[in-house]
C-alpha cells in the first residue's frame, strides 16, 4: 500500500462510531518540532492530573507539578480550598520554588508542608496564599509604578474530580466538569474520590509519551504481547469514542453474544469448569499485574468457587457468585462497594482513557491507573507513571509515595515488562522509512484513533484520515 494523502480535515466523531479505516502521522511520535509545539498549543491549553487530593490533605500543603517547561505550585489555602500558579517570580523570573529535572531516583516532585507565603530566593520578594506580593525590598526604587496586578503570582485554574487535583493554564478553558463529560459521570459511580493509593511508580522511559499511553489503551495486543494469559481467558474487546476520552469494554467475535450479557467489564475465565478458570483468570491478573486490577478480597472470594458451587455452575452462575461473596467479605471489613445501576456497569467497560495523557482500568473497588508527561524536549522520552488504587477499610490505608522503579519485571511485575518490552521498539520501528504509517484496528483500537483525532484538535495537524474509498 501507499501512503495515503493527508488532508486537514480529519475524521469525525460519527466516522469513528461506524468504525471507518483511518491512518495518522508519526510527526506527533517522532518530531521535535511537534515536540516544541505541544509546549504552546497543547499542555498550556487543557485541564491536567496534578496529583490525588489526599496527597495536600492540611492547610499550607503544597507540592509542584512539571509539564514540558511548565511548573505549576498547587496549595490547600487554609481556609481548606486549592489554589494554583505558574511556579514563577514575577520580579525577573526565578522559579519561585527550585524544581531540578526529574531525574532518575531523584526528584518527582517538590513538596511541604504549613505553608503561609512563598519567599523568593533570588531577592525576597514574598507572596501570601492568594499569590498576593506582601513584600519588595525598597518599593520606593520603581518611583510608585508597581501595580498589584504587576507584582501578583500568575494564577492558574485548578478543580478536583474523582479523588484527583486538575490544573488548567488556559484562563478561558472549559469547566473540569465540561471537560469530563459522559466520561466522568459514568466513572463518578464508581467512587474514585473514595480509593487510595496502594502503589505508585514512575519511570523516565524511552518512547514519546503517546507511545506510551497507547500501549495502554487498548486490549488488541493482549493476544500478541501477553500470550500466558490467553491460557486463562479471551480478551477480544470494542472500545468507543466518547469526545474527548474513551472506552474500552469486553466483547465477543461470536456475533450472537455480541452486545449480551457477555459484554462488560467482568468475564469468567475460558475452560472446562469455570468455577477454576474463573479463578485462574483473577488471580493470574492479580499477581501478574504487581498485585493490582483486582483485590486481595477479589481473588479470595474467587478462590472458593470450587467449593461453594456445584459441577453444574455456569460462567454466569460463578460471576454472581463471586461478585456478591467478595462485596459481603469486604462489607464485613468495613469496605462498603458501591451500588452501580447496571446500565452503568455496562456502559463503564473496562477502562477509560482520559484524553490525553490518563488511563484509568476501573473496578468497583480498586483501579489500576497511567499517567505519561514528555521529558525534557525530547519526542523519543517520556515521564512514566503508574500506580495502583484501592477501597481500604478507614484507617488502613497504606502509606504510599512515588517510587523510582526501572521498567524491569521486578519493578512492575511481568505484565508491565511485557509492555515496557514493546514501547521503546514501537518508537523505534516507526522511524522507518518503510513504516507507511499506522492502521489502527477500527473496533479494538478506536481509543488510540481518538487521541489522535483530539491531538489534531489542539495541534492544528496530524488528524487521522479516512483510508481510500471510505467515503
Ligand atoms: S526574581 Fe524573585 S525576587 Fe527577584
Ligand atoms: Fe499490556
Amino acid at each position: 500500500m501507499k501512503k495515503p494523502e493527508l488532508t486537514a480535515t480529519g475524521i469525525t466523531a460519527e466516522d469513528m462510531d461506524a468504525e471507518k479505516l483511518v491512518t495518522y502521522p508519526t510527526e506527533a511520535f517522532l518530531s521535535r518540532d511537534y515536540a516544541l509545539a505541544e509546549k504552546k498549543l497543547l499542555w498550556p491549553k487543557i485541564w491536567q492530573m496534578v496529583e490525588r487530593e489526599t496527597d495536600l490533605p492540611d492547610p499550607g500543603d503544597w507540592m509542584t507539578y512539571n509539564v514540558a517547561d511548565e511548573s505549576i505550585i498547587v496549595l490547600r489555602k487554609d481556609d481548606g480550598t486549592l489554589k494554583a500558579f505558574h511556579n514563577v517570580c514575577p520580579h525577573r523570573g526565578r522559579q519561585l520554588v527550585s524544581t531540578p529535572d526529574m531525574l532518575p531516583g531523584k526528584v518527582h516532585d517538590v513538596r511541604g508542608n504549613n505553608r503561609k507565603k512563598f519567599v523568593c530566593g533570588f531577592h525576597g520578594w514574598t507572596y501570601d496564599q492568594d499569590g498576593h506580593n506582601v513584600y519588595i525590598l525598597d518599593q520606593q526604587d520603581w518611583h510608585g509604578g508597581l501595580t498589584p496586578e504587576m507584582t501578583c503570582l500568575s494564577e492558574v485554574k485548578v478543580d478536583t474530580w474523582g479523588g484527583y487535583i486538575y490544573i488548567n493554564m488556559d484562563p478561558d478553558c472549559v469547566s473540569l466538569k465540561e471537560w469530563m463529560g459522559r466520561a466522568g459521570e459514568i466513572l463518578d459511580h464508581f467512587q474514585l474520590d473514595k480509593m487510595r493509593y496502594k502503589w505508585r511508580q514512575w519511570a523516565i522511559y524511552p518512547c514519546n509519551w503517546k507511545t506510551a499511553i497507547e500501549a495502554f489503551l487498548e486490549p488488541y495486543h493482549v493476544a500478541g504481547t501477553h500470550t500466558q494469559l490467553l491460557a486463562y481467558g479471551n480478551y477480544y474487546a470494542l472500545s468507543k469514542q466518547y469526545g474527548l476520552h474513551s472506552v474500552s469494554s469486553y466483547d465477543t467475535r461470536d456475533a450472537k453474544f455480541q452486545m449480551s450479557e457477555s459484554a462488560g467489564t467482568t468475564r469468567a475465565g475460558k475452560g472446562e469448569d469455570p468455577r477454576v478458570s474463573t479463578y485462574e483468570l483473577i488471580r493470574e491478573n492479580y499477581e501478574t499485574i504487581n498485585y493490582s486490577a483486582s483485590t486481595e478480597t477479589l481473588v479470595k472470594a474467587a478462590s472458593r468457587l470450587k467449593d461453594e458451587l456445584p459441577e453444574t455452575a455456569t460462567a454466569q452462575d460463578c460471576i454472581a457468585h463471586w461478585l456478591a461473596s467478595a462485596k459481603k467479605d469486604d462489607a464485613a471489613r468495613g469496605v462498603i462497594w458501591p451500588e452501580i445501576p447496571p446500565e452503568i456497569m455496562t456502559e463503564a467497560g473496562l477502562a477509560w482513557g482520559l484524553w490525553p495523557n490518563q488511563n484509568i482500568l476501573h473496578g468497583v473497588t480498586f483501579a489500576l491507573c497511567y499517567r505519561v508527561r514528555p521529558y525534557g524536549d525530547d519526542p523519543n522520552k517520556c515521564v512514566f507513571e503508574s500506580y495502583a488504587l484501592e477501597r481500604f477499610p478507614e484507617g488502613e490505608e497504606p502509606e504510599t509515595e512515588w517510587v523510582y522503579a526501572d521498567p524491569i519485571a521486578a519493578n512492575w511485575g511481568s505484565i508491565l515488562e511485557q509492555d515496557f518490552s514493546n514501547m521503546e521498539f514501537v518508537q523505534k520501528g516507526m522511524k522507518s522509512s518503510g513504516f507507511r504509517g499506522p492502521l489502527p484496528n477500527p473496533h479494538q483500537e478506536q481509543k488510540v484513533i481518538n487521541l489522535h483525532r483530539n491531538l489534531a484538535a489542539f495541534m492544528g495537524r496530524g488528524a487521522p484520515q479516512l483510508l481510500p474509498d471510505q467515503d
